[in-house]
């Protein structure tokens, strides 16, 4: 398995912290809890570089991870997660959308994580929205995540419901599980296409 040189450069809040050096960027997006971190390190390798909890909301800043000199993994804090104050949502929701709505042209994917076993929520739904209203500016793939968790027969039925709602096409959802490491290989191998490296 290959060795991946990982390190974390910047734990962001604002633009003005985002690295300048303008590798291409890989954002993943997604409620809290969907497997963002876990994933990221499923990519890279690790078991636990790119923290992960049980508690939703544990990521809160945008973590840039460089990986190998060569792209960003950026690990975005996740929406839609009711357990925390007004206040704290609305300071979370602007830590995301001064990423998103940035002009940031080294962003060239957007990963956005759903969990496999749910229908995708009204913020799924809206995340969606807003992913295709932007497709000019980057691309797109979805992932479904914690793919380990319903039997291998069910994988293709939830990802068609998932791409009925979201209205994306079944070849752009990605079964993954960070467990198992299904579909692992294969979303690494779309990530350098689209990366072109
Ligand atoms: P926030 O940082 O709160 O936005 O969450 P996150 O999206 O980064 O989720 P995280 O990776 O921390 O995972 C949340 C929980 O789901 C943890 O308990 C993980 O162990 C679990 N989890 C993540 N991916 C998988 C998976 O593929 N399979 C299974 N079974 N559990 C997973
Ligand atoms: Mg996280």
């Amino acid at each position: 398995m290959e060795y991946y040189n990982v390190r974390i450069d910047v734990s962001a809040a604002s633009p003005s912290q985002y690295p300048a050096e303008g590798l291409p960027e890989v954002a993943f997006a997604g409620r809290s809890n969907v497997g963002k971190s876990s994933l990221i390190n499923a990519l890279i390798n690790r078991k636990n570089f790119a923290k992960t909890s049980s508690t939703p909301g544990l990521t809160r800043l945008i973590n840039f991870y460089n990986v190998n000199n060569m792209l960003y993994l950026v690990d975005l804090p996740g929406y839609g997660y009711a357990k925390v104050s007004k206040d704290e949502i609305k300071k979370w929701k602007n830590i995301i959308d001064s990423y998103l709505e940035y002009d940031r042209p080294q962003l060239k994917l957007l990963l956005h994580l759903v969990d496999i076993r749910h229908e995708p929520t009204e913020n799924d739904i809206l995340m969606s929205k807003w992913v295709k209203a932007n497709s000019h500016r980057f691309k797109t793939l979805v992932a479904a995540t914690k793919a380990d968790k319903i039997k291998k027969a069910q994988i293709n039925e939830q990802i068609k419901k998932i791409s009925n709602i979201l209205g994306i096409s079944c070849e752009d959802i990605i079964a993954v599980s960070a467990d198992s490491r299904l579909g692992i290989e294969q979303l690494r191998k779309r990530i350098f296409e689209v990366l072109d490296i």
